[in-house]
């Protein structure tokens, strides 16, 4: 039987959701990492929080497809069996989506996406999951720094966000009777494949995004993903139902 902590991260096969995971495990988790159709993005998780000295395995999920939600929990049940665990103990909702344009570009398509990844997703997954979570356990949401200011073409990704950090505090009420809390974590433009990895690669924008920040730069995944597994730790146990924003200070 473990004594270890174990985490659930949602879309961990690539950039923040792999970061958490890496930085849950070298805290000394054990990381159930998800992907929704990468299994090679999830295995490369898998292998660097082994390279760090962690344990973690890979479970497929789709946070848009609700109805397979009472199968994905079984197989979680299994695989926290397998490690002698009955319980979960943090749950980062990682995963979403940003569909971006101007007021006239939007569809009804990219809007339904966005709210149906960003707050659908991460509210059913987290009604899903909550009864496995254990008494002091913690749900980590993933914001943005665009809930706290504007910036153009990001009114129905923002708005999602918004959603989910309502949620938060909502649920961190809800689950706090049973000494679970419930965060976000609001990160500023990082360097990712988000947004068509335009933070990582487009230099003309992340100029302009480092000239919004305090620290004269653009984020980079560990400072997200230590931001989340620190949040996870003991040492933050009696923070609930806060919004940290995590974005080397954005639009001071
Ligand atoms: N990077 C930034 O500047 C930034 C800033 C603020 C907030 N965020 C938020 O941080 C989180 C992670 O973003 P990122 O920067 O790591 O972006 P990313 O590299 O685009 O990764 C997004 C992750 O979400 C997963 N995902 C999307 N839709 C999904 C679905 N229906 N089911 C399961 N997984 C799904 C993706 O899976 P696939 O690989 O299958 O697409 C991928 O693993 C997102 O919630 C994003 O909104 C990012």
């Amino acid at each position: 039987m473990t004594t270890d902590k174990i985490a659930l991260v949602t879309g961990a096969n690539r950039g923040l959701g792999r970061a958490a995971a890496i930085a849950l495990a070298t805290r000394g988790l054990r990381v159930v990492v998800t992907h929704r159709g990468d299994p090679a993005g999830a295995e490369k998780t898998v292998k660097q929080v082994q390279a760090a000295g962690g344990t973690a395995t890979a479970l497929r999920l789709d946070i848009r497809d609700v109805d397979s939600f009472p199968s994905f929990t079984s197989e979680l049940s299994e695989q926290l069996e397998r490690w002698g665990a009955s319980r979960l103990d943090v749950l980062v909702n990682n995963a979403g989506v940003g569909v971006f344009g101007p007021l006239e570009a939007v569809t009804a398509e990219d809007f339904d996406a966005v709210m149906g990844t960003n707050v659908r997703g991460t509210f059913f997954l987290t009604q899903a999951v909550a009864p496995l979570l254990a008494q002091g356990g913690s749900v980590i949401n993933v914001s943005t720094s665009l809930t706290r200011h504007t910036s153009p073409a990001t009114s129905v990704y923002s708005a999602s966000k918004a959603a989910v950090e309502a949620l938060s505090r909502t649920l961190a009420g809800e689950l706090g009777a049973r000494g679970i809390r419930v965060n976000s974590i609001a990160p500023g433009p990082t360097a990712t494949d988000f947004n068509g990895g335009a933070m990582r690669d487009n230099a003309e924008m992340r100029q302009v995004l480092a000239g919004q920040t305090a620290f004269g730069r653009v984020g980079e995944p560990e400072e997200i993903g230590d931001a989340i597994a620190t949040l996870a730790t003991d040492g933050l146990r009696w923070v609930t139902a806060q919004r940290i924003e995590v974005s080397g200070g954005a639009f001071l």
